[in-house]
């Protein structure tokens, strides 16, 4: 019973909330984190080259060493939810 509890808390979090909640351990709470030191200050970025550099990530048109990566993080979003985090971490 305890552990269905803890199963069903995490898919909750996956699927409820907010989408950029996954991102924080590698960009920061806002953003402001080189992710491994090899990213850019997301925060800095528009809003628009955010949400450009999510979908290049998933069609292999954008990213450096590491998008494969970062692929597998977002693989699972919405476009909905890509918006949702370029307006909430975007300049
Ligand atoms: C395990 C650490 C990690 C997690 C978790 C992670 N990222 Fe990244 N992210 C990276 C790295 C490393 C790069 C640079 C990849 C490359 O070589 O292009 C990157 C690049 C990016 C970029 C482009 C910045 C640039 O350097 O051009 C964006 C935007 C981004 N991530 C958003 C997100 C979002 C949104 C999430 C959550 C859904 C997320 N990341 C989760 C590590 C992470």
């Amino acid at each position: 019973m305890m552990i269905m509890a803890v199963i069903l808390f995490s898919f909750n979090t996956v699927v409820m909330a907010d989408a950029y909640q996954s991102c924080v351990k590698c960009h920061g709470e806002n953003g402001e984190l080189r992710a491994l030191g090899r990213s850019k200050v997301i925060s800095k970025m528009s809003k628009a080259e955010i949400l450009s550099a999510l979908k290049g990530y998933l069609n292999g048109s954008y990213g450096g060493p590491m998008s494969a990566l970062m692929k597998g993080k977002i693989a699972d979003l919405s476009e909905a939810q890509m918006v949702e985090i370029s307006e909430k971490i975007g300049k």
